[in-house]
């Protein structure tokens, strides 16, 4: 896939119903250009995967077909060779957060279900809960600490892709730090359909501060949010801003399973990048 497969891209997702716009695509084939894959049908592009290297892990996502070449094969070649392309790198784990459709596919070639997570569509209610205590990182020299606390939480290193986020989503980003360490950190992106807040990774004290404010931050507004449904705290806010859930999806895994700590996940980045 290349810069000029976007209105590819743009035209399944909206087909789908899902949330990325041009920014997700460019950030996509900027973090892996030679990750990211078109699909063809007889000569015709009708598909997209993207694979993104984070060390010995690797997320797969944006696996879209469209509609009316489904139940071809297509998605599955794909995937294949998107899974032989990360092989070749020697990535350890391959993860993916597989949509109801997609998780069939995913199953037939060696993932297996790891955790449901949730998405929560709505307008959130003003939080009363907001607190000042947050500061918009310097990114340049909080950058270092905020991905080393995100790789202890998730067992990923995701410097390349938070250090994007960051950049194109300031006004969306948070830190809460105590006695000079990071607790915990939010961000989001502005979507098609609505705002996502994620990922937002934390300690128990610093997640109900920074998804209060986060959701308090985007009040009136229409956001998406996905938490593990093991996230019971996470949960419990996220219900009483009033947000409810869309749909569901499942977390899998191919390969070494890795130990994040889903205590720690507040929000999910969303499907596209877990
Ligand atoms: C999920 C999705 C990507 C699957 O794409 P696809 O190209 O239809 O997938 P495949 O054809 O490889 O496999 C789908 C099914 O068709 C079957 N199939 C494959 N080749 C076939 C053929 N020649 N004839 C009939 N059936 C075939 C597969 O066995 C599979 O069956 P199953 O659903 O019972 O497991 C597609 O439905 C889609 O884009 N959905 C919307 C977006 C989405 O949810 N993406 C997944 C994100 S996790």
């Amino acid at each position: 896939m290349t810069i000029a497969d976007i209105p590819l891209g743009l035209k399944l997702a909206r087909q789908a119903g899902w949330n990325q716009i041009e920014t997700d695509w460019r950030r996509f084939l900027t973090m892996q250009p030679d990750g990211c894959f078109v699909g063809e049908l007889d000569g015709t592009a009708v598909a997209t995967t993207a694979a993104f290297i984070f060390g010995p892990v690797a997320w797969i996502a944006m696996v879209l077909v469209d509609i009316d070449s489904r139940r071809k094969g297509v998605a599955t070649t794909l995937l294949k060779h998107a899974l032989e392309f990360l092989d070749g790198q020697g990535v350890k784990t391959v993860r993916l957060d597989a949509t109801a459709a997609g998780q069939p596919v995913y199953e037939k070639l060696g993932f297996v279900p790891e955790y449901p997570l949730s998405r929560y569509v709505g307008t959130p209610k003003p939080s009363p809960k907001s607190a000042a205590l947050m500061l918009p990182p310097t990114i340049g020299r909080q950058l270092k600490a905020i991905a080393a606390f995100d790789c202890e939480m998730t067992a990923t290193p995701r410097e390349k892709m938070l250090a994007r986020l960051f950049e194109e989503s300031p006004d969306l980003t948070r830190v809460l730090y105590r006695e000079g360490r990071v607790e915990g950190y939010v961000t989001g992106r502005r979507g098609a359909n609505a705002t996502l807040i994620g990922p937002c990774i934390a300690t128990a004290h610093a997640g109900p501060v920074l998804l209060n404010e986060a959701l308090s931050r985007c009040a009136g507004q229409p956001v998406f949010i996905d938490v593990p449904r093991d996230n019971a705290p996470a949960i419990e806010i996220v219900e009483n801003s009033g947000l409810t859930v869309q749909r569901h999806f499942t977390r899998m895994c191919r390969g070494a399973r890795i130990q994040d700590h889903v205590e720690a996940i507040w929000a999910s980045s969303g499907p596209e990048k877990g």
